[in-house]
């Protein structure tokens, strides 16, 4: 297989991490890491701070990099509206484009993330099982800028590209936590120093409604398998654990998972509520010598309101990806296992 050089936009975010993390210990793939920020983990990815929104930036310290043979674009930008949200994001994948891919001649592949909002998902419900087919809702979505960018600048160029729509990514990442993994171990933490039970703070129809889970890891794994397969050239691919669940089984498996008693569902606000719990968090972190991450650096409450409390079913149909080749899944409560030891072993909770 020829050599593979993967330049990660956003590589410090939940999705761009667990990529780094995964290619770490792979001798085959240089590996370069791109984010304004640096790492605060060791890591053997070249990284480069660069503002993708910057363009003499990129210029500067991205036309160099030369013999490329993927870009993965996992960056990206909120903004307090989906209008606001379209002008940067495209501008960042722009930036990207125009210095880093155009200055490697080598360049085999691109792959772009989307996620359930390419379907409407923060809209309200949805048509369910989404796939890929479905027409777009009304715009503005920035996803289709990029996209249509992308498609029409690939028509001048010689690489192919894939594209993911994850479900909810479950991983870890510091400063944009947009993961419900450290939302739920954050927020089982501060109600057992409260004494109180688990309770789901959401309300008792999302408690019930199908929902799935993607781990940051599958995505990774389904990243590096795109990148090389023919059938992923030029295509859009669901991508979920491939389980389904219900907060309402899932739930009393977290709280055993934790050792806490489950209590029924209780809407809390979580944003409102928990932002007078900081001091709660810095007293764990002092008393069993957690990393001493700021508590909005690696919790967001405005998350977690928005996932607990969503009344409506959120299924991708993953069939197509599955067809295509990629036989990756997840059992989403072995995930939480697993990535709750994880957050334990490098001492993130408690
Ligand atoms: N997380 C989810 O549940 C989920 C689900 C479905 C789809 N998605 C999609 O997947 C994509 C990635 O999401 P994510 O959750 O992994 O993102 P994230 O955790 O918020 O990370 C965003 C990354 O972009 C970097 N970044 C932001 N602005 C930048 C700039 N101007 N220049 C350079 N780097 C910049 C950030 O690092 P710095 O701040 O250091 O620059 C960070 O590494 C997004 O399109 C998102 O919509 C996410």
């Amino acid at each position: 297989m020829p050599p593979k050089r993967i330049l990660i936009a956003g590589a410090l975010g939940v999705i761009g991490r667990a990529l780094v993390d995964h290619c770490e210990n792979d001798p085959d793939i240089e590996l370069i890491g791109l984010a304004r920020r640096r790492p605060e983990f060791p890591t053997r990815a070249e990284f480069r701070s660069v503002d993708l929104l910057d363009r003499a930036d990129c210029e500067r310290q991205l036309s160099d990099l030369g013999d490329l043979s993927h870009i993965v674009y996992a960056a990206w930008q909120p903004r307090p509206s989906r209008r606001e949200e379209v002008a940067p994001n495209l501008t960042m994948l722009r930036n990207l484009m125009e210095t880093a891919g155009d200055g490697a001649p080598g360049l085999r592949h691109v792959t772009l993330l989307q996620g359930a909002k390419a379907y409407g998902s923060h809209l309200g419900p949805f048509r369910t099982p989404a796939r890929e087919t479905d027409p777009r809702h009304m715009p503005p979505n920035f996803y289709y800028d990029q996209q249509d960018y992308l498609s029409e600048l690939q028509q001048r160029r010689d690489w192919s590209w894939t594209i993911f729509r994850p479900t909810f990514v479950y991983g870890f990442a510091v400063g944009n936590p947009m993961n419900l993994t450290t939302v739920i171990a954050v927020y089982a933490a501060i109600s057992r120093e409260l004494g109180l039970p688990l309770r789901f703070p959401g309300t008792d129809a999302a408690y019930r409604v199908l929902s799935q889970a993607v781990d940051a890891t599958l995505i990774a794994k389904a990243i590096l398998w795109a990148g090389e397969s023919p059938q992923a050239r030029d295509e859009v691919f669901n991508i979920t654990n491939g389980d389904l669940f219900r907060w309402s089984s899932l739930w009393p498996q977290l709280g055993k998972l934790l050792d806490m008693a489950v209590a029924e569902p209780q809407r809390i606000p979580l944003v409102e509520q928990m932002a007078v719990h900081e001091h709660v968090w810095d007293g764990l972190v002092a008393k069993h010598g957690l990393k001493p991450y700021r508590y909005r650096d690696i919790v967001s409450w405005a998350f977690g309101d928005f996932c607990f409390n969503r009344e409506y079913d959120h299924i991708l149909d993953t069939t197509k990806l599955r067809r295509c080749g990629f036989d990756g899944c997840e059992d989403s409560y072995r995930m939480f296992e697993r990535q709750l030891g994880f957050l334990r072993e490098h001492r993130i909770i408690p």
